[in-house]
């Protein structure tokens, strides 16, 4: 067993609540990874997958029809300040990985203030007993602010309604991701 590093840690909070059939959501699709984890999560379900850059919906489509998974996943090319104009009914889980593009130019790179707004909307788009992770990386230009943004936004969420947490890996070099996982309380607890 190994933590690994938040990515790893946030499919496993993803993991705890999404069933076969459930709606899911992954915010910043880039080279597909997350999504890949996704569409093999709800086999029975769907994936709306979103990312601004052209080259990240390419990647990400190639690596689905190499698992032989696209028929569960639909790809926008979109900001996902915009989500809610897709997701119209509420979801199991929503996964926003911020940073750039690895591979690509550090301006295709997530924005504070876009990730605040968009990381704000998510919340109210998921289920009671549905779950956001948010991966920050603070070692990008701008990355510490949106990192801070991100706290900030997610901070402040009624505890009554939400259940916030954060896991940081202390003793590791270079500005390690954190992550952030928002967890929708059900009925009786909320
Ligand atoms: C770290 S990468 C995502 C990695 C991806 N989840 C994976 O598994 O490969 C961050 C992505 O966010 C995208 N992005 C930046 N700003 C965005 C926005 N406003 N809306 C949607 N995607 C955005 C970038 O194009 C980039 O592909």
């Amino acid at each position: 067993m190994s933590f690994r590093n938040a990515v790893k840690l946030s499919h496993h909070c993803v993991k705890m609540v999404v069933k076969p059939d459930d709606t899911v959501v992954d915010a910043t699709c880039g080279n597909g990874h997350d999504t890949l984890f996704l569409a093999r999560l709800v086999p029975r379900g769907r994936v709306l997958a979103f990312d601004i850059s052209p080259l990240a919906i390419a990647n990400t489509a190639a690596r689905l029809k190499e698992h032989g998974v696209s028929d569960r996943v639909e790809l926008f090319q979109e900001d996902f300040r915009n989500l809610r104009a897709y997701v119209t009914s509420p979801v199991a889980a929503i996964m926003f990985n911020l940073g750039y593009l690895p591979g690509a130019s550090r301006e295709t790179a997530t924005k504070a203030q876009h990730s605040k707004q968009a990381v704000e909307t998510a919340v109210n788009l998921i289920r009671p007993g549905g779950v956001v992770t948010v991966v920050c990386y603070s070692g990008h230009q701008g990355g510490a602010e949106e990192t801070r943004e991100i706290l900030a936004v997610t901070g402040g969420l009624n505890q009554k309604e939400f259940e916030v947490v954060k896991v940081d890996f202390l003793n590791q070099v270079n500005h390690p991701p954190l992550l952030v996982a928002v967890y929708r309380l059900e009925g009786d607890r909320a």
